[in-house]
């Protein structure tokens, strides 16, 4: 089993359908931490339901992000946690959490990126007239969804669709993606560490 801390700051759906995944035993893994930089955000409640153990903290209590990132990766190091897993974390990662998780932070985004990074994917796609949007799953770096992309799932947007319908149908593909693509990381990253065992 890979242990995840999942990283979100708002409603927490695509937290969930990670807890369901896990739960469903579709994906081999657990959740060990939700981190949230909002303290009163519905993920936390999510988190607690589902008996996972929660970090929540406000950035303005902090002198800076690598003093807040300190804290977190204390917490991800006593619990064993391999990968991070971001779930709408609106907060850029800092040099702290890359450093200790190269190549072991996963983000999704709800637009084709490149295009339409940042806040708001959706709305930036319907204000520019798209008539094709969609869900990324990539890689952190130090930018602003910017990493190297590892899936992408295209949804086309229905001549006049507003912003409530898009929203709905694009969350359904997030939450059904984003487990697809972890349960094939995870596999690929158990292989190469067996794989690293054997030639050792
Ligand atoms: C999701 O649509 C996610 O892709 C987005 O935030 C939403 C969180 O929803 N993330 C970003 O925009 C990252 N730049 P949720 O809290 O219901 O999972």
């Amino acid at each position: 089993m890979i242990k995840m801390a999942v990283f979100a700051s708002g409603q927490g759906s695509n937290l969930q359908a990670l807890i369901d995944a896990t739960t469903r035993g579709e994906l081999p893994a657990t959740i060990e931490l939700v981190v949230s930089d909002r303290r009163g955000a519905y993920c936390l409640t999510r988190a607690s339901e589902a008996g996972i153990l929660t970090l929540a903290f406000s950035a303005k209590d902090y002198e800076d992000k690598a003093q807040y990132e300190g804290g977190i990766a204390s917490k991800l190091a006593e619990l064993d946690v391999e990968y991070l897993i971001l779930a709408g974390y609106m907060r850029l990662i800092g040099p702290t959490l890359l450093e200790r998780y190269p190549g072991r932070i996963v983000n999704i985004h709800p637009s084709l990126l490149p295009r339409f990074p940042g806040k708001d994917g959706i709305g930036q796609a319907l204000e520019a007239g798209v008539i094709e949007t969609g869900v990324t799953v990539h890689y952190v770096d130090a930018g602003m969804d910017t990493g190297p992309i590892i899936a992408q799932e295209r949804i086309l947007v229905a001549p006049g669709e507003d912003r409530a319908s898009l929203e709905k149908r694009i969350h359904a593909v997030e939450h059904s993606l984003y487990p697809k693509v972890l349960r094939e990381i995870f596999r690929q990253s158990r292989e190469e560490q067996h794989g690293k065992a054997c030639t050792n």
